[in-house]
């Protein structure tokens, strides 16, 4: 038994709408990983038309999939209780023999939130993230492992025995037809708050780009897929003052529009044109092969369109604009497929 790791990254500043491309491929996956970040990420998903946001728990739960959080998470158990309290209020009563958390993945405290609550700098969620990365690379973190208590709440494990070792067959099913696990990789945040590529010290602490899933053991070899995704304009929450250039009032129209209030912290994202000189980079930085444009509906339903390339382009009709991105992307970053979704719901 091998093993195949599709990825999908969000190609600007989070926000773009992982939640629902991840909830709508899972099922064809036989498990997922959330492999970056914490309870910062707000990932909005429909079960049917039940409007659900999870934080911490990767969306494998919902389709009766093995699902794991990584040693490169960080994870708010408290908080991840309540999450799984909530999810099996709605009916999904499996999800503690399905969720598991690697030992190394490292605790946040409530230290770490109180530190947190005085950032004034970055504009973080004040979920303690940045406290918690802190302490890991200063080597006096907690890690979930290291608390008995934990394993009440989740199963507590090693991502080697489940991904290479002898544990695989208890968390993935071997009933399929085919010689190797294929796993989905769920991304948290986006390339513009990656702490190395993005627009530093305007991000957070972890690896958002899709190199940060090897980062939780899955060997380079094993990763298939890149799969982008962004929205037909961009979103930003935080303090960085410079990031929104224009200040064109359909801007707002598309903010009410889009419903760009955060998932996680409810604060207004700023809202500008699609950048796609921003995105370029993020595509090839992540290697991705397939493209997901989310909310192309909300700019159609405001009746206007715009994008940065190589300066501020605009267009009056959604086909001018799609074909403009379209050419622009693949003149730079050949070989991707792009799919555009109207829906908030499915693909
Ligand atoms: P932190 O991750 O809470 O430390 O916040 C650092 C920056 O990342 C702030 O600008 C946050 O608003 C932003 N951020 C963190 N998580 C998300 C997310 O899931 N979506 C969008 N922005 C996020």
């Amino acid at each position: 038994m091998s093993l195949k790791c599709d990825v999908i990254v969000d190609l600007q500043a989070g926000d773009s709408g992982k939640g629902k491309i991840a909830n709508a491929l899972a099922p064809y996956y036989d498990g997922v990983m959330r492999y970056n970040g914490g309870p910062n990420a707000g990932h909005t998903i429909y079960i049917g038309d039940q409007k659900v946001v999870t934080h911490q728990v990767p969306c494998g739960v919902f389709h009766n999939k093995p699902s794991i959080i990584g040693p490169e998470c960080v994870v708010n158990v408290e908080e991840l209780e309540a999450e799984i309290q909530m999810i099996e209020d709605l009916g999904f009563e499996k999800v503690r023999e399905l969720l598991y958390v690697d030992y190394r993945a490292h605790r946040i405290t409530k230290e770490h939130l109180r530190k947190d609550k005085s950032d004034s700098v970055i504009g973080t969620t004040k979920k303690g993230i940045g406290p918690a990365y802190a302490d890991k690379s200063n080597r006096v973190g907690l890690r979930v492992g290291d608390i008995p208590e934990s394993k009440q709440t989740f199963l507590v494990g090693d991502v080697y025995d489940i991904f290479y070792g002898s544990h695989y067959t208890k968390y993935f099913s071997p009933e399929w037809d085919r010689d190797y696990t294929l796993l989905l990789a769920e991304g948290a945040q986006g390339y513009q708050l990656d702490i190395n590529f993005g627009r530093y010290p305007f991000v957070t602490s972890s690896h958002c780009v899709a190199g940060g899933v090897c980062l939780n053991g899955i060997a380079p070899r094993d990763i298939g897929e890149v799969i982008g995704v962004m929205k037909a304009y961009q979103t930003y929450v935080g303090n960085d003052k410079t990031w929104c250039k224009s200040k064109d009032p359909a801007l707002k129209e598309i903010q009410v529009a889009g419903n760009e209030f955060g998932a996680t912290t409810g604060r207004e994202r700023k809202t500008d044109w699609l950048d796609l000189d921003a995105i370029i980079p993020a595509c090839k930085i992540s290697g991705v092969s397939r493209i997901y444009i989310n909310k192309i509906d909300v700019l159609e339903g405001v009746g206007k369109f715009g994008v940065y390339a190589q300066g501020l382009n605009n267009f009056s009709t959604s086909k001018n604009f799609v074909n403009f991105v379209e050419a622009y992307i693949y003149a730079r970053h050949p070989k991707v497929g792009i799919i555009w979704s109207r829906s908030p719901k499915t693909v």
